[in-house]
């Protein structure tokens, strides 16, 4: 049986959440729900047996829905999480999972009460790109990761409530965290406002690892670019992940640099290797409707979500970090997780 959904917030995002779910054939998007009668009426025709609704309390309260999607700006993800939650829904929720450690945790700690599935939407963990570099992560066939830095930057939406830092950088912190499998001891990060007072267009971030691992962030939407690109430089080899590549997003290169024994001195030298580039065909689904058909299967078989409540507090408590260490000028801000 189909899951029954409702959506909460069809703005640019939702839209396009809205479309992939309305195409799953496990799911069945009924009711959409938007304050701006504006976007309702601009894609109302499109999704025919969809009814539409300006009021949240009245599609979080219908008894006829499953799950609900929440798509809003994240000022309004805690409270519409919640309610949606003790009204006995699943959810699956836009990134970030909130605006602060309290809310994040306030809203696992009542999913796993109400034993109802929260999700939240951390795309790149579906990515096929994500899934292919994480395979050559866990096999060791890049050796031992040194270190890695993504840059998500383009001229694009200003926010006004959350900065670049809580709007861009989820995807980068949870796909990072994701390919490592692990969580930073610490992170420094600094940024800068020029549009608009303490709300800042630019975020340099650097996230630090037990094993002395690195990984350095840049976020803008004030950028002449449009770079979506992370590169991680491994003892063994090294690779690039280009999400602007339509086709060949991973090029892994066989460069490294091997400390080798001179027979003549005994002594050891550095030589430098580069080998080969291969570039790995990618399974080519498309990361939302990954994303989409995971939260479905997960609301059908009452699994776990690879990106839970759990994962969106992993990824809270390093932007709060960010934060904070943004706001002392950038000094280190040691991170400590704790549920
Ligand atoms: N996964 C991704 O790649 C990705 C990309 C862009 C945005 N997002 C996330 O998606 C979410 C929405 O972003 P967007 O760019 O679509 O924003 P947006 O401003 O374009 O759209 C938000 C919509 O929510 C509506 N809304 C706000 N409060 C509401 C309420 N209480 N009830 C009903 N409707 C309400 C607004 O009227 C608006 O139409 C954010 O959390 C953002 O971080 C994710």
């Amino acid at each position: 049986m189909s899951v029954k959904i409702g959506q909460i917030g069809l703005g640019a995002w939702g839209r396009n959440l809205l479309r992939t779910f309305y195409n799953l054939p496990e799911a069945r998007p009924v009711l959409g729900c938007d304050v701006d009668t504006a976007q309702l009426s601009r894609i109302s025709g499109a999704f025919p047996g969809v009814n539409w609704t300006r009021d949240y309390s009245e599609l979080i309260s219908d008894p006829g829905l499953d799950a609900v999607v929440i798509a809003t700006p994240p000022a309004d993800h805690f409270q519409l999480a919640s309610r949606a939650i003790e009204a006995g829904k699943d959810v699956f929720v836009e990134k970030p999972l909130a605006l602060n450690l309290d809310d994040g945790r306030k809203l696992v700690e009542l999913a796993r009460k109400n034993e109802r599935i929260l999700m939240v939407g951390h795309i790149m963990e579906y990515h096929p790109a994500s899934l292919k570099l994480k395979e050559y992560i866990s096999s060791g066939k890049l050796g031992r990761v040194y270190y890695l830095y993504s840059s998500r930057v383009n001229l694009g939406k200003v926010r006004d409530i959350e900065n670049s830092l809580w709007s861009f950088a989820p995807h980068d912190i949870s796909m990072i965290m994701f390919l490592l499998d692990k969580i930073p001891v610490s992170v420094t990060s600094t940024g800068a406002s020029y549009l608009q007072k303490n709300i800042e267009d630019v975020t340099f971030l650097t996230l630090h690892f037990d094993d002395k691992t690195m990984a350095h962030i840049h976020v803008s939407w004030l950028d002449p670019h449009k770079e979506r690109k992370l590169t991680v430089v491994g003892s063994k080899m090294m690779a690039v992940f280009d999400d602007t590549e339509s086709t060949e997003k991973i090029r892994l290169y066989d460069k490294g640099v091997d400390t080798k024994l001179d027979y003549s001195t005994y002594g050891e030298y550095l030589s430098l290797r580069a080998g080969d580039i291969l570039i790995p065909r990618i399974n080519s689904t498309e990361p939302l409707m990954a994303e989409c058909a995971h939260f479905i299967e997960c609301v059908k078989s009452r699994k776990q979500s690879i990106s839970d409540g759990r994962d969106g507090l992993r990824v809270l408590t390093v932007l709060t970090a960010a934060q904070k260490s943004m706001e002392r000028g950038g000094a280190p801000v040691e991170i400590k997780f704790d549920l």
